[in-house]
């Protein structure tokens, strides 16, 4: 696992977008067409906006590129302006230029949610996996959302959501009552066959998940700890998210350390 801790959520960003964009020339060069996992939230956003930036700049060509999205609330209608469907289509689609209709999110107002989780795996496997992961944490330690207790090796499928995710995400839908219970998220299992995980974190109030995600125990309990068993993870926190990391003093000296091959560098 790479940890990078970066001064502010811009800088945070910059280093997340850098690394999409290697994987993702790199996967040019290999001759396919990059697959990206993105995520919702507000995590990534300042990785959308850098990686937009590198794209208007001709650093990264993502206009071939597929991605699929990690999860989607359960009821909530087509063009609903929180389903992730539409936040993928503000915040992904149309700053980074990808065609929409190689753009998936998992179907949460489907009649048969399970077949629909099926559907959304076998997706997946027919894109060739997802190059590149990323990822937010929720402030209980779940990624996409693989709540605590979640199998580490789960795949798509319905999840209830706890009440302090839904407490976190009252604030996209106004009031705590508009906010879905359920979900479709893509499983621990099914992240951590993605080629690369990147996940993002900035601020205080994600401290403690990323101190247990990067050196807590590998449990359930905390479903982002399971990335320690991912061969190609990079954590990259502001300060403050990195301010519980016991080793965060090691994690600085082992980047600065770094020989360049190995570096995420700024493009
Ligand atoms: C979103 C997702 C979640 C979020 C997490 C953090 O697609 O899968 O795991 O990444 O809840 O949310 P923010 O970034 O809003 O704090």
């Amino acid at each position: 696992m790479d940890v990078i801790i970066c001064r502010d959520d811009t800088e945070v960003g910059a280093y997340a977008a850098a690394k999409v964009a290697k994987v993702a020339r790199a996967a040019s060069q290999a001759g396919r067409n990059a697959v990206l996992g993105v995520a919702t939230g507000s995590s990534p956003l300042a990785t959308y906006t850098a990686l937009a930036a590198l794209a208007a700049r001709g650093k990264v060509d993502l206009s071939q590129a597929s991605a699929f999205a990690l999860d989607e609330y359960v009821g909530l209608p087509a063009g609903h302006p929180q389903s992730y469907r539409e936040v993928i289509r503000r915040t992904v689609v149309e700053p980074l230029g990808l065609r929409a209709d190689r753009v998936h999110v998992p179907d949460g107002f489907a009649g048969d949610l399970e077949r629909a989780a099926a559907d959304y795996e076998r997706a997946i496997r027919e894109a060739g996996g997802v190059d590149v992961q990323i990822l937010g944490v929720g402030s209980n330690g779940h990624i996409g959302f693989n709540e605590p207790t979640s199998s580490l090796s789960s795949r798509t499928r319905i999840k209830t959501l706890t009440e302090q995710t839904r407490r976190d995400n009252a604030r996209f839908f106004g009031s705590l009552e508009q906010v879905p219970k359920h979900c479709l998220t893509q499983g621990l299992g099914t992240i951590m066959e993605a080629r690369h995980c990147v996940l993002v974190a900035s601020g205080a109030p994600k401290a403690a998940a990323i101190r247990a995600v990067v050196e807590g125990p590998i449990t359930a309990m905390c479903p982002g700890s399971v990335l320690q068993l991912h061969q190609r993870a990079t954590i990259i926190v502001d300060d403050a998210a990195a301010a519980e990391l016991e080793l965060a003093g090691y994690y600085r000296q082992l980047y600065a350390d770094l020989p360049d091959w190995q570096r995420v560098e700024l493009v």
